[in-house]
């Protein structure tokens, strides 16, 4: 089997193996505060917001995950098909499989076929020159470019890369592409330093990918047969909350930068509490992932509607008709999140 195509394998295996390690997101040391007179009724709330400037008709989306072997995808046709169920935006897996042997390009451009009206975002490394990014792009027809930042995970990985010098091509992408750009980490939190320098160049979508849920680094560990372990690699980054708090402290440097938050996320009260903390939308990878391995196209779809009746529940609870109303709400946070905010 194809070298690269055997790693797509074992980073979904060992994603799931690794999935009830989880550590914390930090929205534990976030509470929300329920509204006593709500004045509102719950088909009032709309859950719609923006994702990459695009209108999305709920605050969270399937994020990028996996393709480029058998296995991969067909877990990325049934991800597809649970998208076009529900409404719900879906990035895919980097694509830079594909741009090296165009027989793996196929299994990606189906996708399109199996979600043709829904909003679809490419995937790939941030190092990638600009024909790659277009190819890319091209092949699912895709509404914007996801360009990862993964720095710790290459580090890791036993057959990564050791050279990273992507903030001059990252520019050249978003000037010279005619989709949107988002920049994302894949779980370790982006700083606030990062987000100001994001913010200086013009960028205007980034996913702040905080520590708390699937973790490359991890994964990588585990793939370093006879390799001495680098785990305390596994321990270092921000996690989901501190990224989120990090941001709001600097907001005025950050220009409107729109926030995608993710890193752990796993239920309704994970979503609304990021969407406070002043993200625009949410991205799933992980626990959307086990739930399809675990139960199913039809039980992904039964769950991603939960999550959507969650949402609206709470955001009604809140007293919130707009995910834009929930940023002006108040929440409470723990003595040491706060600590911890402070130094950021
Ligand atoms: C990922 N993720 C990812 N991200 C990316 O930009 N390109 C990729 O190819 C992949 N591949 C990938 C494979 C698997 C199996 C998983 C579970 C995840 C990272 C993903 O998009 C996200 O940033 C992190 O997984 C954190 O979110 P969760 O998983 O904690 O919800």
């Amino acid at each position: 089997m194809n070298l690269h195509s055997h790693r797509k394998d074992e980073h979904v295996m060992i994603a799931e193996k690794l999935y009830r390690k989880k550590s914390s997101n930090g929205l534990e040391g976030v509470r929300l505060i329920p509204a006593n007179l709500p004045e509102i009724s719950l088909d009032e709330v709309s859950l719609s917001t923006t994702l990459a400037g695009k209108k999305i008709e709920a605050p969270f989306f399937i994020n990028a995950i996996t393709g480029g072997s058998e296995t991969t995808d067909r877990l990325n046709e049934k991800l597809a098909m649970a998208a076009a169920a529900t409404g719900l935006a879906m990035a895919v897996g980097s694509q830079s499989i594909a741009l090296k042997d165009p027989a793996f390009a196929r299994g990606f451009e189906r996708l399109r076929s199996i979600n043709q009206d829904g909003i679809m975002l490419a995937n790939l490394g941030a190092g990638h020159p600009l024909k790659n990014a277009e190819q890319a792009v091209r092949m699912i027809s895709a509404d914007a470019l996801e360009l990862h930042l993964n720095a710790a995970q290459e580090l890791v990985m036993p057959e990564g890369d050791s050279s990273f010098y992507w903030l001059d091509n990252l520019v050249e992408l978003k000037k010279c592409l005619n989709v949107p750009v988002l920049i994302k980490e894949v779980g370790s939190g982006m700083t606030p330093q990062t987000l100001k320098i994001l913010a200086e160049n013009n960028f205007s979508y980034v996913d702040l990918a905080g520590s708390g849920g699937t973790n490359f680094a991890a994964i990588e560990n585990e793939r370093r047969k006879g390799k001495e372990t680098l785990s305390f690699m596994q321990e270092l980054g921000l996690t989901t909350a501190e990224t989120l708090l990090g941001a709001r402290k600097h907001e005025r440097e950050l220009h409107g930068l729109a926030l995608t938050a993710s890193g752990g996320i796993r239920n309704a009260e994970d979503i609304v509490k990021c969407l406070v903390l002043g993200a625009e939308n949410v991205g799933i990878s992980g626990m959307f992932l086990h739930v399809l391995i675990k139960d199913g196209t039809d039980g992904l779809i039964e769950r991603i509607e939960e999550l959507k009746l969650g949402v609206r529940t709470l955001m009604a609870l809140l007293g919130c008709r707009t995910v834009s109303e929930l940023k002006k709400t108040q929440v409470i946070l723990s003595g040491e999140l706060k600590n911890t905010v402070e130094q950021l």
